[in-house]
């Protein structure tokens, strides 16, 4: 196939999609494919009509963030009836927004931590959040924009630094525990999808931060994950549900934490996770016995349609 990687794009997380969009050409090479890479943002389209002159088969967007991962870009590409990697619009949009995402999964009755959302310039009292809390900007990804508080004084200070940065931001319970994730990909066919193998993250400091995620090799990812069958299989469970009430197409990686009662709570689902060397998508999907070229080439035959 004729494929274009998207990478870069104008979200805070763009250092991180050079990394995984440079990850995701060198693999759909590896497989066979003719590629080509390019930068987008909403000012700069121009990569989608070279793609055109191209005549090219399908566009895989490697973009993590708002705008790129978050329907923006998606929404150019269904108004130009371009075949593309990953979610439409619409979920990629309802998954870049933590607090709509809540909504939904509560709606479905699915686990995940209590909260609420704060928006800047509305009258706001965080009488009632019980620290220790969250407070994350509903749209950001790799732990930009976000703040874990011990005290209601801590949370008030967050909200407060935060919304002069973002729009909005999503206070949540904290959930002292272990953090799980699981990705999921659509079978190749197109017909059902896959949960891959769980992964335990378990960082050498406090939480798995963007150093934690990016640069340490201290961090340990374990397959063998410390729990219950019974409580894996539950995760396994939720994840697939997370994925199918967001409308999640062609993959996701589903965040979970795991209280001290062994239950789990779904954090968020991202549409367009991470593809570097210390990336967990990819690190279950060759567990499964997808090696990255395999997987995505699966996934550029599946956006191609
Ligand atoms: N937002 C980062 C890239 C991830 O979810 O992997
Ligand atoms: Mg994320």
């Amino acid at each position: 196939l004729k494929v274009l990687v998207l990478a870069g794009g104008p979200d805070r997380e763009r250092e991180v999609s050079l990394v995984s969009g440079a990850a995701v050409a060198a693999a759909l090479g590896e497989a066979g494919h003719e590629v080509r890479q390019s930068d987008v943002g909403p000012g700069d389209l121009s990569a989608l009509d070279a793609f055109v002159q191209w005549d090219g088969d399908v566009i895989f967007p490697v973009l993590h963030g708002r705008w790129g991962e978050g329907g923006g870009l998606q929404r150019v590409l269904d108004e130009r009836a371009l075949p593309y990697v990953g979610c439409r619009a619409e979920a990629a949009a309802l998954c870049m927004d933590k607090g709509a995402t809540k909504q939904v999964l509560v709606e479905q009755g699915l686990p995940t931590p209590t909260g609420a959302v704060v928006e800047r310039g509305a009258l706001t009292t965080l009488q009632g959040v019980e620290a220790p809390c969250v407070v994350k900007a509903v749209d950001e990804g790799s732990s930009f924009g976000m703040a874990i508080c011990q005290t209601a004084d801590e949370a008030t200070a967050a909200v407060g630094r935060l919304l002069g940065e973002y729009e909005r931001v999503v206070v949540e319970q904290y959930v002292k525990g272990m953090e799980v994730t699981v990705g999921v990909i659509d079978a190749a066919e197109g017909e059902g999808v896959e949960g891959l193998p769980a992964i335990q993250i378990v960082p050498a400091g406090a939480f798995y931060d963007f150093q934690a995620k990016y640069e340490s090799d201290a961090t340990q990812y374990r397959f063998d994950v410390a729990l219950p069958g019974e409580v894996m299989a539950e995760i396994q469970r939720l994840a697939l549900q997370a994925y199918e009430v967001l409308g999640v197409r062609h993959m996701g990686r589903v965040d979970f934490l795991v209280d001290e009662q062994g239950r789990p709570w779904i954090l968020e689902v991202n549409t367009i996770p991470g593809f570097t060397s210390h990336s967990l998508l990819p690190m279950a999907a060759a567990k499964a016995g997808l090696a990255m070229p395999a997987l995505v080439d699966r996934l550029a035959r599946l956006g191609q349609g």
